[in-house]
């Protein structure tokens, strides 16, 4: 299967980072192809509304890694988006890819693709994930993804925190159950 992760931390060494690595191994080892973008280290400009796209056959005006997430997303079986949890809600980093599909809606409906959310918060709290699941689940609905599993992780601030729980292991195993 063909696999495209979209990442939106800013974190070479973050927890997101490391979860989506162990994902990574997680659907590799089962013989999976991953194509990797980190939104995080290589920013997508922010839609700005112009509408530019709607009259030149969905160009955007930006000229950046959304040239390459489009068309890596429109030949791919199952999308993974990664993200720090922000605010309670997506990064920008990752809603700025979300927010340019705009660009090729209709595209990206009419390819049907599975879908995955991995995220990593600082907070304990069993309701911290909510809005983001909320999010995800309107995203999928909406682009006719299908779910096929999301790792929530709580209580990372940081990347020793991840290190020392069960979420990689629950990572990998993730990844490792595409199928
Ligand atoms: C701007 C910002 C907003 C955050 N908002 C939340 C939040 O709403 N809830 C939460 O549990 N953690 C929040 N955090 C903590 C991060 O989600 C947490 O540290 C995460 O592990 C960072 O992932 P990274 O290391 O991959 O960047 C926030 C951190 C930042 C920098």
């Amino acid at each position: 299967m063909k696999i495209i992760v979209i990442t939106g931390s800013p974190h070479r060494n973050g927890t997101t980072f490391l979860l989506t690595d162990e994902w990574i191994k997680g659907a590799e080892s089962q013989g999976h192809e991953v194509i990797r973008f980190d939104a995080g280290l290589h920013p997508v400009h922010p839609c700005t509304g112009c509408d530019h796209c709607r009259s030149h056959e969905g160009k955007c005006v930006f000229d950046d890694l959304m040239t390459q997430i489009l068309p890596a997303l429109l030949s791919t079986d199952l999308v993974l988006l990664s993200t720090p949890l922000y605010y309670f809600g997506f990064s920008a980093q990752i809603k700025a890819v979300l927010d340019r599909f705009y660009a090729v809606n209709e595209e990206v409906i009419a390819k049907p693709l599975k879908a995955m959310l991995l995220a990593a918060g600082g907070d304990s709290d069993d309701w911290a994930m909510g809005a983001l699941e909320h999010h995800y689940e309107t995203v999928c609905r909406y682009l006719h993804w299908q779910d096929t599993g999301r790792l929530l992780a709580l209580g990372l601030n940081t990347r020793e925190d991840a290190e020392a729980s069960s979420y990689p292991r629950q990572a990998r195993l993730l990844g490792a159950s595409i199928h």
